[in-house]
């Protein structure tokens, strides 16, 4: 067999998160987990490999948070960087190194980066007309620019894109522009940037994209580059007129900085240089293979403007591939910071202590790696109790429970084999090569797949051969299968290891087993003969309907908090005269009696006193309130209004309520006590 050969060190890259909020489970699904299961699994193989990744803490928005809680863009980034560094440690993603961008190295590196490129007349230089807030004496970001949107009129659109209706703008498309900074009118003012001209790339990109990477790049990556490239690339502006951000190395550049898509990227570089003084052989020698993992919206920046970036440089590798996912929703709805519609992980690690495990599983399972994908506490919970739990745990616990009850915990030893004990050391022998794979290739989902499996196998094993009838009558028997089942079970210590980091520590334990490599895990002597287990301790546990229930009212609680801050007041009606409006009698009253109608679900049938009578009123208010509970209340009734039969009650008039925009009801009661009768005008 021919060997296979394989890049001598690997350079990973994950996003860096902005640090202007916490993380979610849509950035560990899209990014975070496949880009640490292959780290996990590379090392696994006793490869190279460094893992890299910090906090990207330049640009608008950024500052834009800052400006939100009242402290500044450098507080605000300390606060989110330790939020964020401490989630993905809860989640045990194996960073080699967290960095961030406002570190002194990076400053240098990304600064040095644009020197080259300036001084070897890489960018072009172009002054155009900005808008600039003469009241804040500042150049406007598009995000701080507010205006009418062309296409849909919503008078709340940003100067880079519509909220409401989702087109992306220019901030001089937008109507009655003004600064979100003074609340004035922006003027236009002249001001000078650095280019770097795309154009000049165009051809090197589509010869080394389209042609080049047709077959390995996944098709959602590779179809995107290509449609940019097939649109024809523009000079692309790297400074920026802002005062957080690294300044512009540069004469006459004073109050810019480098553009956050031209540093963050760089950032890869200056992780890995705070990393290990070896970072250039990472970065600059050919044989280092580079990927990136991201979320679908970074595609253009990883694949044409780094690249471009790199290739102006001139020392760099070039990505060898750019695995990026597509999004994650949650339960239907797209994931959103500002309207809080999402898992946030520090949240989850508070509501389910232990179980970081769980989530990257079902994360992993169902990853939006080809299309978008929905998550769901239902699919959460049957993936936890119908598969980890069902599959892998209850798998591991006969094996272990078995071998302390007939042998002590000790290894038994392996006597002759039947051809299905043979046919299934055979499947077992082929699962890494089958997992590493899919790995190769970025498919997690079907790795993770392959590997439940294995534990799939292992159930089977034991269910077919029953060792807890033959230990009755054929007790050697039992000794090769229950040998087989435990060399099964260390198997899957190893090979669990990348997708579920915390559970494969744990298994290790159990079997007092200290993990070998990648490619010993098809073996049939990881466990030898007079070995003794641990304990047996629980791998999952079931997840009941009350936790989820939880989760999903805590969702509904924000769905409906969305509501009412987002809710528009239904426009005025129609004038009416002063003679119209008198001829309506609203009164003060107390309920004395209340009861439900029967038969109805909305009904109360109520005796109120209103001061003229007390009068029998049928009110359609039972879905908000129990009889009990307004007994003695004083409310508004309209007691002019025409008596009308309804259910076979007369109901002589009617209580005036106020409706909150989910429909929810309430009494329209004076702010003290009034006499019944009291007239309200
Ligand atoms: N902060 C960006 C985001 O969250 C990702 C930056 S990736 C890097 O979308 F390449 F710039 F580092
Ligand atoms: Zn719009």
């Amino acid at each position: 067999m021919a060997e296979t050969t394989y890049p001598k060190r690997y350079t990973i890259t994950a996003a860096l998160p902005y640090a202007n909020g916490p993380v979610h489970i849509g950035h560990l699904a899209g990014v975070y987990i496949p880009a640490d299961i292959y780290a996990r699994y590379l090392r696994s193989r006793g490869r190279d490999v460094k893992f890299v990744c910090g906090s990207d803490e330049h640009g608008v928005p950024i500052t834009i948070r800052a400006k939100k809680e009242g402290i500044t863009p450098q507080q605000a980034v300390d606060k989110y960087h330790e939020l964020i560094k401490n989630s993905f440690a809860d989640f045990n993603i194996s960073f080699d190194i967290y960095s961030r961008t406002s570190s002194k190295t990076h400053a240098e590196v990304a600064s040095g980066f644009f020197k080259k490129l300036y001084e070897e007349g890489k960018f072009i230089e172009q002054t155009t007309q900005q808008y600039y807030d003469e009241k804040a004496q500042q150049f406007l970001a598009d995000r701080y620019i507010v205006g009418t949107c062309p296409k849909c009129g919503n008078e709340n659109a940003y100067g880079d894109q519509c909220e409401s209706c989702g087109t992306s703008l220019n901030a001089t498309d937008l109507i009655n522009p003004k600064s979100t900074l003074s609340g004035e009118p922006p003027v236009m003012r002249e001001t000078k940037h650095w280019y770097l001209p795309l154009n000049e790339y165009e051809a090197w990109l589509r010869e080394w994209i389209v042609e080049g990477h047709k077959s390995d790049w996944k098709t959602n990556v590779y179809g995107q580059c290509k449609s940019w490239i097939d649109q024809g690339l523009q000079p692309r502006a790297v400074t920026r007129d802002l005062d957080w951000g690294v300044p512009v190395p540069v004469e006459g550049a004073e109050g810019k900085v480098l553009y956050v898509w031209f540093d963050a990227p760089i950032g890869y570089i200056s992780a890995t240089k705070d990393l290990t003084p070896d970072w250039e052989t990472y970065w600059k020698d050919k044989d280092s293979k580079l990927v990136h993992f991201i979320g679908k919206d970074n595609i253009v920046f990883h694949c044409i403007i780094f690249p471009a970036m790199l290739k102006a440089h001139g020392d760099y590798v070039l990505p060898d591939n750019v695995p990026a996912n597509e999004f994650l929703n949650l339960e239907g709805d797209k994931i959103s910071t500002s309207r809080n519609w999402a898992v946030w992980l520090h949240e989850y690690m508070q509501d389910l202590p232990g179980k970081a495990d769980v989530l990257r599983y079902v994360l992993c399972a169902n990853a939006p790696e080809t299309k978008d994908n929905d998550f769901t506490w239902k699919d959460y919970q049957a993936r936890n109790n119908n598969e980890l739990l069902a599959i892998f745990g209850n798998f591991i616990n006969r094996a272990v429970v078995l071998t302390h009850k007939y042998y002590n915990g000790a290894v038994p030893q392996r006597g002759e084999l039947t051809d299905f004990d043979q046919e299934v050391l055979q499947q077992l022998a082929g699962f890494p090569e089958k997992i590493a794979a899919s790995l190769e290739q970025y498919r997690f989902k079907e790795a993770l797949g392959e590997l439940m499996n294995l534990a799939r196998l292992g159930n089977k094993y034991l269910a077919d051969t029953e060792p807890w009838k033959l230990i009755k009558t054929d007790a050697s028997r039992v000794e090769t299968i229950m040998n087989i089942a435990l060399q099964i079970s260390a198997s899957l210590t190893i090979l669990s290891e990348p997708f579920l980091p915390q559970t494969a520590q744990k298994l290790a334990n159990m079997l007092q087993y200290t993990p070998g490599k990648w490619d010993v895990a098809g073996s049939v002597d990881l466990l030898p003969a007079g070995h003794t287990i641990g304990e047996a301790a629980l791998l999952f546990e079931k997840i009941e309907d009350a936790v989820i229930d939880a989760q999903v009212q805590k969702l509904l609680d924000t769905k409906k908090a969305n509501e009412l801050a987002n809710a528009v007041a239904a426009p005025a009606k129609e004038n009416i005269s002063f003679e119209d409006f008198s001829k309506i009698d609203i009164r003060i009253g107390t309920i004395l009696e209340a009861e439900k109608v029967a038969k109805t679900k909305k009904l109360l049938k109520l005796k109120v006193d209103t001061g003229i009578d007390q009068r029998t009123i049928v009110s359609g208010i039972a879905e908000y309130f129990t009889p009990e509970e307004i007994i003695g209340q004083q409310v508004s009734v309209l007691v002019n209004l025409a008596p009308r039969e309804i259910k076979g009650i007369e109901s002589q008039g009617m209580l005036l309520m106020a409706e909150n925009a989910d429909g929810s009801l309430a009494f329209m009661q004076p702010s003290k006590p009034i006499v019944n009768g009291g007239g309200v005008s």
